[in-house]
C-alpha cells in the first residue's frame, strides 16, 4: 500500500509512521508527505528519510479551499497514493478531498473522541477535571472529529500536569497507536489498540 502523509508542523507522528513503515513486516511505504506550511519542521525530517515531499502553500490560493485541494489531489493522484494519514494537519478538508478519498483517509486527534473535538484539547480534559486523556485514530468523514474510530490510547492525568507535560505524556502512546491503527487498517484486521495491548504489544 502506498500511503502519504500531510503535515503542518512539528511532524513527529509522521516520523513514527515512517519508522514503522521500514520495518519489512509493515503492509505499507510511506511515499509522499504534503505540507500546507513551508515552514513545517517535519519537512526536514521527511526529506532526511528518503521521501518525496510537496509544499502546498494553502495562502497561494487566497480563499479557494477546493483549488487548494486540488492540487493536493493531483499530488496523491500522480504518486499513486491508496491511503492518506493526516498527522497534525491543521486544516479542515472540505467535501471534494473527503469524498475524492472516501474511507481512506485517517487522522489521529488528541483526546478520547468523542470527547474534545478541535483544538486545546490538553487544556480541555484538564479544566474538566477528567482523570485521564488519551488519543484516537479515526476515518475523517465530513463532521469534523466524529468518523468511525479505530484505535484509542489512554493516559493518567496527574495532578501537577499542566497542558505541556500531559501532551508529552500522550505524544508517546501517539506514536505506538497511530502506526498500529495503520496497520491494522490496511490488513483489514480489526484493532486491538487498547492501552494494555499497546503497551505490551
Ligand atoms: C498531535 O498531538 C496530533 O494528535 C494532533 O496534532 C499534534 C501533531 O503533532 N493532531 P506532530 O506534528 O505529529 O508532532
Amino acid at each position: 500500500e502506498r500511503v502519504a502523509i500531510l503535515i503542518s508542523g512539528r511532524g513527529s507522528n509522521m516520523d513514527a509512521l515512517i519508522a514503522a513503515c521500514q520495518k519489512p513486516s509493515f503492509p505499507a511505504s510511506i511515499e509522499l508527505v504534503i505540507s500546507n506550511n513551508p515552514d513545517a519542521l517535519g519537512l526536514d525530517s521527511a526529506r532526511k528519510a528518503g521521501i518525496s515531499t510537496q509544499v502546498i502553500d494553502h495562502h497561494s490560493f487566497g480563499k479557494d479551499r477546493q483549488a487548494h485541494e486540488r492540487q493536493i489531489d493531483a499530488a496523491l493522484q500522480a504518486h499513486n497514493i491508496s491511503t492518506i494519514c493526516l498527522a497534525g494537519y491543521m486544516r479542515i478538508l472540505t467535501p471534494f478531498l473527503i469524498n475524492n478519498w472516501k474511507g481512506r483517509i485517517l487522522n489521529i486527534h488528541p483526546s478520547i473522541l468523542p470527547l474534545f473535538p478541535g483544538l486545546n484539547t490538553h487544556a480541555k480534559a484538564i479544566q474538566a477535571g477528567m482523570k485521564v486523556h488519551g488519543c484516537t485514530v479515526h476515518i475523517v468523514t465530513e463532521d469534523m472529529d466524529q468518523g468511525p474510530i479505530l484505535g484509542q490510547a489512554i493516559v493518567p492525568i496527574l495532578p501537577f500536569d499542566t497542558e505541556h507535560t500531559l501532551a508529552q505524556r500522550l505524544l508517546k502512546q501517539e506514536h505506538i497507536l497511530y502506526p498500529q491503527v495503520l496497520k491494522n487498517f490496511l490488513r483489514k484486521e480489526p484493532a486491538d489498540c487498547s492501552t494494555e495491548a499497546l503497551l505490551n504489544g
